[in-house]
């Protein structure tokens, strides 16, 4: 049986904590400040002054770490040292020069940390391949076994994210290695505290140079299953050889029991800080792909110690503009879960197609630059956490391939092991910052990291500056009005059973309650208050019964009681975007 709106709130009557914008920088495309072409952490630093602009309350910065140049680094997630500054990034005194600068704009970091690889050109792997003591056990080998024609083949079917077995052969130990994404990514033994203690330490040492917290790289991709069972097939035939990923049940290779301990450790590590520290889990993939993620990252928010936030493939996993049964569900689903807070709405990130263009493409255009408004909206009024990615603020599409990024320009691992149309380029193309300069101003070499698409010449920051009505300053107001609103901050939220396009909840808090109305569709509509809302909110938001909220295409309205922020005259409590 369906959930009443009172079964809903009653269980949803607490106070969400914590809830902050993010904003997702990617160093390699963000700013390049020596012209070699590479966005890098100076660059960072020099447009600090624009990040807090945005109004945001922290930053996390993608991988900057050692990493072996070309496919093989993952784009920074395969880790060769995870103390040390990759020279294409700068220096570790640039970094602890952006660290002092980043907290004198008030403005928190959180740092990337890849907790469940390396890349194979770390020491800790050199000597585990060579079986070195202590070490022989650092990360996940196997023998294993024979087949019919006594070939040897890996121990079991778990695949690769990234395409393929999740074994790869090693002649120095001769014996295969686990890795869920790149050859170049072996898996370390989490299983082991010892070798969780040498992460531990890793972060450790982060943390003591004052980093205020970490997003968590491939959470449920921590720990394995110690019996090396081979996982179901989701539609139960049984073998199978194909290439595609989510068609296994990851009943053993990911998700496993073990993560929630490790977590626990992970929080203590933190804790033990007398300043806060915060930690932002992926969690994006559950035992069905991405299909089933909420609950994997709810257990690793709300069990006892917990982690702060986790983002999950939820929202990110919409590949379309999204309908209003599916965006209601979504928000009913994601609250149960997370019926204290914790978890962490993005549209986007490095990883996806840029939601700009994802969600409107088939839109007519019209009415983009209003969808793409109505989704940084919607996303600042939902419960939890919102992080938003490098360019998101500027309505930015995907570049295409080839025409945006001609294919002797790819940069991406995915898109060599598994394929162009999984290319995840088009997401990292430089940030662009002056529309008359070369590349538009991302960087003064000729070779950029990645060519700068033509169509966002016209969206670069410099013009939109200019422009009072443009999205960059509207989701700037956005973002500072949502600081001042506790509903939006720490209330609950009650769905309200309005029929489609509309999508209408409410936000409480003890001090304010905010009716969020959002027209989801291209016809105008029309709300009525009274019959949606109790008589006490009816009063308490100066509605009377024949009250009729009329919405135009892609509208989105706010009104609240006991408004903690003075409003412009003219629109009251009531804010029409
Ligand atoms: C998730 C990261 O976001 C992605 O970019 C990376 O390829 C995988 N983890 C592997 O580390």
């Amino acid at each position: 049986m369906s959930k009443t709106r009172e079964d809903f709130s009653k269980a949803n009557m607490s106070e969400h904590t914590p809830s902050e914008v993010i904003y997702q920088i990617y160093p390699a495309s963000f700013f390049d400040s020596n012209s070699d072409g590479h966005g890098d952490l100076q660059g960072i630093i020099e447009k600090l002054g624009y990040i807090k602009t945005l109004g945001v309350d922290s930053i996390w910065i993608s991988p900057f770490f050692l990493s072996p140049s070309g496919p093989e680094g993952d784009g920074g997630y395969a880790v060769t040292d995870y103390r040390a500054v990759d020279p294409k990034f700068g220096t570790m005194q640039d970094f602890k020069d952006l660290l002092n600068k980043a907290h004198e704009n008030g403005l928190r970091v959180y740092t990337d940390f890849v907790l469940a690889h390396t890349a194979k050109d770390h020491d800790w792997f050199k000597k585990s391949r060579n079986r070195e003591e202590s070490y022989e056990d650092h990360y996940v080998w196997h023998d294993g076994k024979y087949d019919e024609n006594g070939n040897n083949i890996p121990p079991n079917n778990w695949k690769s994210v990234f395409g393929g077995r999740a074994w790869s052969w090693d002649d120095t130990r001769e014996q295969w290695y686990m890795h869920h994404f790149m050859p170049s990514q072996p898996a370390l033994n989490n299983n082991l505290e010892k070798v969780q203690d040498k992460v531990l330490a890793e972060m450790k040492f982060w943390l003591d140079m004052g980093v205020d917290g970490f997003r968590l790289d491939a959470l449920p991709f921590t720990n394995y299953d110690s019996d090396f069972r081979d996982n179901p097939w989701l539609d139960g035939q049984w073998p199978r050889d194909d290439e595609r990923w989510d068609d296994q049940y990851f009943a053993h290779s990911i998700c496993q029991p073990q993560t929630i301990e490790f977590i626990k450790r992970i929080k203590g590590l933190m804790d033990s800080y007398p300043n806060k520290k915060t930690t932002l889990g992926e969690a994006i993939s559950g035992p069905e792909g991405g299909r089933n993620s909420v609950p994997v990252a709810a257990s690793y928010v709300c069990e006892n110690n917990g982690l702060d936030m986790c983002y999950t493939e939820a929202l990110m996993s919409i590949r379309e503009y999204p309908d209003q049964p599916r965006v209601k569900g979504m928000i009913e689903y994601i609250e149960s879960h997370f019926p204290k807070g914790g978890n962490c709405n993005a549209a986007s990130n490095h990883d996806i197609p840029r939601s700009g263009s994802r969600m409107t493409n088939h839109m007519s255009e019209e009415h983009k630059d209003k969808i793409n408004r109505q989704l940084i909206t919607l996303f600042v009024t939902l419960p939890g956490s919102f992080c938003m990615y490098q360019g998101e603020e500027l309505g930015l599409e995907d570049a295409s391939i080839p025409d945006d990024i001609p294919l002797d320009k790819i940069k991406d691992a995915v898109a060599w092991s598994k394929g162009l149309e999984h290319c995840r380029d088009g997401a990292r193309t430089p940030m662009p910052w002056e529309s008359g300069q070369n590349h538009t101003g991302f960087t003064s070499s000729d070779d950029p990291y990645l060519p700068v698409p033509q169509k966002h010449i016209d969206n670069a920051v410099d013009m939109q500056e200019k422009d009072p009505n443009s999205i960059l300053n509207f989701t700037r107001k956005l973002i500072t009005w949502r600081k001042n609103q506790p509903a939006l901050i720490k209330g609950w939220t009650e769905t309200l059973n309005t029929p489609a396009p509309v999508l209408a909840f409410l936000r409480k808090s003890k001090e304010q309650t905010m009716l969020c109305l959002y027209n989801m569709g291209e016809q105008e509509h029309r709300f009525k208050p009274a019959d949606h809302l109790s008589e006490e909110e009816m009063k308490e938001l100066g509605y009377n019964t024949d009250t009729v909220i009329t919405l135009d295409a892609f509208d989105s309205v706010m009104k609240d009681i006991n408004p903690p922020v003075e409003r412009p005259s003219e629109a009251k409590n009531q804010l029409v975007l």
